[in-house]
């Protein structure tokens, strides 16, 4: 009787012209979706200078995994690069021998000997990532409104100076705003006109059963929807971007404003203010909160120090990473909205493992609630609340695009 195929029978190496040609099928059958050539193109052009490996069993392509060279903006506004780990998959033909797990080990090799201090991903699946140090840094908020009984409260401002338009004929105007956005927002990515030259595409196989791309824009944001169903009609919105206050509520009004539709469904961050908006905040349900951008720090002392803090705090913290040895304990010096990182011997005060800080690093999760769960732990529980204040975000973090 033949056994299967072991992972020291295969060979993982960078990606020829050959095996590129073979991993549309294999991305095609791992997510169960076959991209468009342009858009598998654009996503290829994104991936950093020896971000690419594959596994083959012969030649037959068995496994991939790549990273984007992504620019990143963290709190206070730092952009950092950041390698975007995406393109994943291994035949199911191979599954779970260790395939993801050698391609894991040589890509995030390069992403350190690289200098990236921060990877990141966006996960098909929640238990996956925790092992390889990646803790979830943004939440998707799901709000889905029932239209027809959504009344703006009469504090809501009603700024206007919005207009519906084809997103296509305004694609200069989109990208200025996004960049505007993307700059001053946790979460932010500097995305390519390649990018945008896709999404603007609104090819028929990307509208999963909606109408063209409809957009409202304002001139300090936007947002880009279709509109699903026959009968009874629901929004769903693909992209909203608000630079201010007063784009964000204009916006929502152009939105709800949309008399024959039942349900708008829009996926947010979590800190998103629209409820309040609302005379009855319950008609803007939360049907979904779920992981977004995972992150993996890198480098501790280099992230650490990037970003700015809410509060001051000075300790000693163990971070514990099982998969790629960024971990280490580091005398952390929190003061007047910046850090001071340093590798230290002192004995240590607060431990975690490396995704949880990768969880901590935007704000969006938070120390007290993560130490009940022993995934903090601390010599002294008095210096958890000071940890949590430093570590808030005052602009609330909120994943560019997903990747
Ligand atoms: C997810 C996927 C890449 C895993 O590949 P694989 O080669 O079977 O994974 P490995 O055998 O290397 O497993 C690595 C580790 O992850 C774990 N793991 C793998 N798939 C898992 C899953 N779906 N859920 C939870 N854990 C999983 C394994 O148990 C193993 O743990 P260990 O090394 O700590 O013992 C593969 O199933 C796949 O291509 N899925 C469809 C596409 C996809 O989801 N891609 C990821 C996009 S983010």
């Amino acid at each position: 009787m033949s056994t299967s195929t072991t992972l020291d029978q295969l060979v993982l190496r960078s990606p020829t012209d050959a095996d590129w040609a073979q991993t549309t099928l294999l991305h095609g059958v791992s997510f169960g979706h076959f991209e468009h050539a342009d858009t598998y193109a654009v996503a290829r052009d994104l991936i950093a200078d020896d971000g690419a490996v594959v596994v083959c069993d012969d030649d037959a392509v068995v496994g991939m995994a790549a990273y984007f060279d992504f620019a990143f903006t963290v709190p206070g506004g730092a952009v950092v690069p950041m390698a975007g780990v995406s393109m994943v998959g291994v035949a199911p033909t191979h599954r779970r021998r260790g395939v993801l797990r050698a391609m894991y080990v040589e890509l995030h090799r390069r992403i350190a000997e690289a200098g990236y201090p921060l990877a990141g991903l966006t996960a098909s699946e929640g238990g996956i990532y925790g092992r390889f140090g990646y803790g979830p840094a943004t939440m998707e908020r799901v709000l889905t409104i029932d239209r027809r009984f959504a009344k703006f409260h009469s504090d809501a401002p009603d700024p206007g100076g919005a207009r519906i338009i084809r997103p296509a004929e305004h694609g200069d105007a989109l990208a200025a705003i996004y960049e505007r956005w993307r700059r001053q927002t946790p979460g932010g990515i500097r995305r390519v006109q390649g990018l945008w030259d896709d999404l603007l595409a609104d090819r028929e196989d990307d509208r999963d059963g909606g109408t063209e791309l409809v957009g409202i824009l304002h001139e300090d944001g936007y947002v880009l929807y279709r509109v699903c169903g026959t009968e009874t009609l629901k929004v769903r919105v693909e992209e909203f971007k608000a630079v201010t206050t007063d784009a964000h509520v204009a916006l929502t009004r152009g939105l709800l404003g949309l008399d024959l539709v039942e349900t708008v469904e829009l996926g947010t961050y979590a800190r998103d203010p629209l409820p309040y908006l609302l005379t009855d905040s319950r008609v803007a349900r939360t049907t979904k909160y779920e992981d977004d951008l995972w992150l993996r720090i890198m480098d501790v002392p280099a992230a650490l120090e990037t970003r700015i803090y809410q509060a001051d705090v000075s300790t000693v913290i163990e971070v514990s990473d099982q998969f790629a040895g960024s971990g280490g304990r580091f005398a952390l010096d929190i003061r007047n909205g910046r850090a001071r990182c340093r590798p230290t011997d002192a004995p240590p005060q607060v431990s975690m493992d490396l995704d949880v800080l990768g969880s901590l690093y935007l704000g969006v999760h938070q120390v007290v609630p993560l130490a009940l769960a022993n995934r903090v732990r601390a010599t002294d529980s008095m210096v958890l609340p000071r940890l949590q204040a430093a570590f808030l975000s005052d602009v609330p973090a909120h994943l560019g695009f997903p990747f």
